[in-house]
C-alpha cells in the first residue's frame, strides 16, 4: 500500500481554531520523560478548548504516547490502536507520538490506516498545528508525519506548565550519546542536549509559585547535564541542583536517570550536604560481569560501580539505591549471570527494574549471533526478580515502627486513603482527610509490603 503523507513542503503552516468542548484521551507508555511530555501536550492543547478525559470512547482526539525500548512495547501499541477507538462514535483523530512514532513513523502509517498523525518526542509542541493540518472533521482528513529533530526548540514553544500535584517532573536534558549496544534511545530521542539553567529555573520557580513542593529533574542521562549558565559558562548537575535548592517553596529535589560514568564527586558529595536533595538514587548497572558490560558499551566496570555506591554511602549513609538490569544479553553465560546476582547481593537495592534482553532494530547487540534462548532468559529473570523482591521487602520492613516525613500527593484507592512518597522514594499509604493533600506530614509506619508502606498520621 502506498502511504499518502503530507510533507512540510506541500503544506502551508496551519493554525488550529479555538473551540470549547473538545475532548482528548491520552495513553502513556514508557518512562517518566513520556509522562512529562504528555503533561506538556495537555498544557499545549488546553488553550484550543481540548479537555483531557479518561474514557477513550468519548474522545475527539486519541493520542498514544509510545515507547520503543522493548519489542513488547511496540506490539502493545499496535493492538491498542484498534482497542482504544472501539465503540467511539465520534470518529476520533488518532495521533501516535513518542519514541515509537519517532523510530517507526512510516511503518505505523503503513500498518495502521486509521492513524492520522505521527510525531516524535521532539515535535510534540507542534501538535495543535498537526491537528489543524490533518483536520478534525472526519472524511476530509490528511495524514501528517513529523519526526524532525529540531533540537531544543520545543522548550521555547511550550505552553506554561500546569501544576497537577505537589510533585512535578521537569525535563532538563534530552537524548543520549552513550549508544549502549542494546538501546534505541539515542535514535528515538536524538543526541544529548541540555536546557539552559535559566530556562529550567524559570520553569521551577513558576511551579513553586503554583504550589509545587517537590521537583524531579529528568533526562535519559541526567547527570551528564551541562547546560549554559547565565554567566555564559557550562553548569553541571551538582551546581544546577544547588540553584534549584534556593527556590522558595521547593522542599524536595530528585533527579533521574543517572549513568555511573557521569557520577562525579561533586554530585556524590552533594548527597551529604544538600538537605533538600532526597536520599535516593536510581543508578542502573545492567549487569555484574565486566565482559558483558564491555559488550554493552557501558564504559564502566562492576567494581567502579560498587566504588560509586561506597562513596555515596560515605556521603549519605542512608541513601537508597535503585537500579535497572538486563538479563540474557547476547553471550551472557551462567557465570556472567551469577556475577549480576553477586553484585545485587553486595549493593542491597531498595527497588529495581529488571528486564529480559529484547533485540531492537538497528542496534549492534541485535546482530550478535550469540543470542540467549528465551527459556534461559526467563529463568534468569525469575531468579533475579526473586532476589530483588526479597531485598525490597527487607528494605521496606526496616521502616516499620519508625516515623517518617511523607509528601501527600494523591487520593489512594480506598476511601479516606492518601498516597505519598517517603524521602527514600517509597510509596506510602496513609489514612487521612483529603485536605491534607499537598502537605508534607509525619507518618508512623505500621506495615510494609514489597512495593509500599502503610501508616498513620502522627499528631503533634
Ligand atoms: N538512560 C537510562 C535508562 C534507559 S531505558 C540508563 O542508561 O540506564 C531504561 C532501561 O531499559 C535501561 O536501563 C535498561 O535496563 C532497559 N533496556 C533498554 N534497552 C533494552 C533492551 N533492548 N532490552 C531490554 N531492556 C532494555
Ligand atoms: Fe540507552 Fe545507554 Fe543511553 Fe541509557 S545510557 S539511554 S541505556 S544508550
Ligand atoms: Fe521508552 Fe522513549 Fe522512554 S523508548 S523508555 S519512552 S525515552
Amino acid at each position: 500500500m502506498k502511504v499518502q503523507i503530507t510533507s512540510e513542503e506541500q503544506m502551508p503552516v496551519a493554525a488550529l481554531d479555538v473551540q470549547e468542548g473538545r475532548k482528548f484521551f491520552i495513553k502513556n507508555y514508557g518512562c517518566q520523560m513520556n509522562v512529562y511530555d504528555a503533561e506538556r501536550m495537555e498544557d499545549m492543547l488546553a488553550p484550543y478548548g481540548f479537555e483531557k478525559i479518561a474514557d477513550a470512547k468519548e474522545a475527539d482526539l486519541v493520542i498514544l504516547n509510545t515507547c520503543h525500548i522493548r519489542e513488547k512495547a511496540d506490539e502493545k501499541v499496535f493492538s491498542d490502536i484498534g482497542r482504544v477507538t472501539k465503540g467511539n462514535k465520534r470518529n476520533p483523530l488518532i495521533a501516535i507520538g513518542g519514541c515509537m512514532g519517532q523510530a517507526m513513523g512510516r511503518t505505523i502509517m503503513q500498518r495502521s490506516p486509521k492513524v492520522n498523525i505521527v510525531f516524535g518526542p521532539q515535535t510534540y509542541h507542534r501538535l495543535p498545528e498537526f491537528i489543524a493540518r490533518s483536520g478534525l472533521a472526519a472524511g476530509k482528513r490528511k495524514r501528517v508525519l513529523d519526526t524532525d529533530f529540531p533540537a531544543l526548540e520545543k522548550f521555547d514553544s511550550l505552553a506554561p506548565q500546569g501544576l497537577r500535584g505537589p510533585s512535578a517532573y521537569v525535563t532538563i536534558q534530552e537524548g543520549c550519546d552513550k549508544f549502549c549496544t542494546y538501546c534505541v534511545v539515542p535514535f528515538t530521542r536524538g543526541v544529548e542536549l541540555s536546557r539552559t539553567v535559566e530556562s529550567i529555573l524559570t520553569e521551577i520557580r513558576a511551579l513553586a509559585e503554583k504550589g509545587a513542593k517537590e521537583v524531579c529533574l529528568l533526562g535519559q542521562n541526567v547527570n551528564a547535564y551541562h547546560g549554559l549558565g547565565s554567566d555564559g559558562k557550562e553548569c553541571n548537575l551538582a551546581r544546577l541542583l544547588q540553584q534549584v535548592a534556593t527556590i522558595d517553596g521547593i522542599e524536595r529535589i530528585r533527579f533521574t536517570t543517572s549513568h555511573p560514568s557521569e557520577m562525579d564527586n561533586e554530585l556524590i558529595e552533594l548527597f551529604g550536604k544538600e538537605r533538600k536533595l532526597m536520599p535516593y538514587l536510581h543508578l542502573p548497572v545492567q549487569a555484574g560481569s565486566d565482559k558483558i558490560l564491555v559488550d554493552m558499551n557501558r564504559t564502566h566496570t562492576a567494581d567502579e560501580y560498587l566504588q560509586i555506591i561506597d562513596l555515596l554511602r560515605m556521603a549519605r549513609p542512608d541513601v537508597a539505591i535503585s537500579g535497572d538490569f538486563i538479563v540474557g544479553f547476547p553471550g551472557e553465560t551462567d557465570e556472567d549471570f551469577e556475577m549480576t546476582m553477586d553484585l545485587v547481593r553486595e549493593v542491597g537495592y531498595s527497588s529495581a527494574y529488571s528486564f529480559m534482553y529484547s533485540p531492537r532494530p538497528n542496534t549492534p547487540a541485535a546482530e550478535n549471533t550469540n543470542q540467549v534462548p528465551l527459556e534461559v532468559k526467563k529463568e534468569r529473570l525469575q531468579r533475579l526478580q526473586d532476589l530483588l523482591t526479597e531485598q525490597q521487602k527487607a528494605y521496606n520492613n526496616s521502616f516499620v515502627g519508625k516515623t517518617i516525613p511523607v509528601l501527600l500527593e494523591e487520593a489512594g484507592r480506598k476511601e479516606n486513603q492518601l498516597r505519598g512518597r517517603s524521602p527514600h522514594n517509597i510509596a506510602v499509604n496513609v489514612e487521612g482527610n483529603q485536605r491534607l493533600l499537598g502537605q508534607q506530614i509525619h507518618v508512623n509506619i505500621t506495615k510494609a509490603t514489597a512495593s509500599s508502606l502503610f501508616g498513620e498520621v502522627k499528631l503533634d
